[in-house]
């Protein structure tokens, strides 16, 4: 069997590792050095939707995993079926849902579905005039479409939120992403990252967990991708739990299929916890990154059952289990990054294999190998995981050995999972 990953970081990674397995042949594209050991690297680019299809089409690929949020937003699902390839993902119509904020914010009015209260705007000056009349801060600005995580501004008076609103609607900051905005109650409280298959009919979480989002120690510093996951999410108690299935996940999938967009895939619930229950902060249309990489750590089942299971919407006669214990993340970073930062560093303390055996696993974010040594080449550059019987355990797991790789300039955080 003939298995495509479309992407090239540690989501991608852990997937690859997940799908592997006897009399599977794997490729990514384009993959990365780390994920070269396990699968075979094709260079095509993550939104080349004729050069994906193509490749598929000649090398008659059996499944393809489309994992990315600008393919799936671009509809390279739709366009790898009508090739006659199949495909895991959201289509174009389902993946709107993370592509369009003002699109989702209006789903979630709809059909009751809690979230902070908001307005959406096309016109920069009435979307001030509704800054002004609000006078409420902190205040949340959101570019609607795509913005490489990179699209939210939390600002603290009217200044700063008058900015942003005026970059991104007038500066043509994120392009056409920042065209439209949507204006949002702030809210408070821990977040939870819930990664969820479904089918369209049945829903199926992942290990809940909490993904670090901001660059430094105690939450300081710019937001980026994510510096660090811990599974489970601590804060995710089963009374939680079964208010956001009841009140979010299947409220959603039903809203999308009434709504005529069938969702089919992984469905990525950001989560607030406030003092008024679960509401929602954003839907992305896969699985997160680094939340994949603890979630799929601890995940149990065949990953290549479930997601058979989920194209041939069979998800409710299958289980979707868990290890127990926990898991950590840590993400070791360019220095600079989520800003500028420089590539081309060689990587201490990895094998040939890109691993360390002291460590569970090491994921790559951005490497690149040459005559035979890793490379960093992008901002997040590896993802170092350990899984203990619980959070802490993990933690000491990990930080105890984290210094033995380094690559010029690198940094990460050193308080994942809370202060030790
Ligand atoms: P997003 O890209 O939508 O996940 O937003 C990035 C981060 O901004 C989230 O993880 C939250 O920490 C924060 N955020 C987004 N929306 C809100 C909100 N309405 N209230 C408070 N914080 C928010
Ligand atoms: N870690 C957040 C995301 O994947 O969107």
């Amino acid at each position: 069997m003939k298995i495509l990953v479309v992407g090239g970081g540690g989501r991608e990674h852990a997937t690859v590792k997940s799908l592997a397995g006897e009399g599977r042949e794997l490729f990514c594209a384009p993959g990365n050095a780390g994920i070269a050991n396990l699968a075979k690297c094709v260079d095509i680019k993550t939104n080349d939707i004729d050069g994906i299809v193509k490749f598929a089409t000649a090398e008659k690929i059996d499944l393809a995993v489309v994992s990315q949020d600008e393919p799936l937003v671009l509809g390279m699902v739709d366009a790898l079926k009508a090739a006659g390839i199949r495909a895991f993902g959201p289509d174009k119509k389902a993946a709107i849902i993370e592509g369009s904020k003002a699109f989702s914010k209006e789903l979630m009015k709809k059909y009751s579905i809690p979230t902070a209260a908001y307005e959406t705007f096309t016109d920069s000056a009435a979307a001030v005039e509704y800054i002004k009349s609000q006078n409420k801060y902190p205040t949340v600005i959101k570019a609607s479409g795509l913005a490489l995580g990179k699209g939210v501004v939390i600002a603290q008076n009217f200044d700063e939120a008058a900015q942003a609103v005026k970059e991104m609607m007038d500066g043509g900051k994120f392009g056409d992403s920042g065209k439209t905005v949507v204006i949002e109650e702030f809210l408070t409280g821990p977040e939870v990252s819930v990664l969820a298959f479904t089918d369209g009919n049945c829903v199926k979480p992942l290990i809940s967990s909490k993904d670090h989002k901001r660059a430094h120690d105690n939450d300081e510093g710019l937001n980026t991708g994510g510096m660090g996951v811990i599974a489970p999410n601590p804060y995710y108690t089963p009374e939680i739990e079964k208010e956001a299935y009841e009140k979010i996940f299947i409220p959603t999938i039903n809203a999308m299929k009434a709504e005529g967009r069938t969702f089919k895939g992984v469905l990525y619930f950001g989560l607030m916890i406030t003092k008024d229950g679960p509401k929602v902060i954003e839907y992305n249309c896969r699985l997160g990154d680094p939340e994949a990489q603890v979630c799929l750590s601890l995940l149990k089942t065949d990953l290549l059952t479930v997601m058979n299971a989920v194209i041939d919407e069979k998800l409710a006669d299958i289980e979707v289990e868990n290890e127990d214990g926990a898991a950590i993340v840590v993400m070791m970073c360019s220095g600079g990054y989520p800003e500028s930062y420089e590539k081309g560093k060689e990587i201490y303390g990895l094998d040939e294999s890109g691993q360390n055996p002291d460590f569970e696993y090491i994921f790559h974010s951005g490497t690149a190998k040459k005559d035979g040594k890793y490379y960093s080449n992008g901002g997040r550059v590896l993802g170092l995981v350990e899984k203990g019987k619980d959070i802490k355990e993990c933690q000491d797991k990990v930080y105890s050995k984290i210094d033995s790789i380094s690559f010029d300039g690198s940094f990460y955080r050193h308080d994942i999972g809370g202060m030790r």
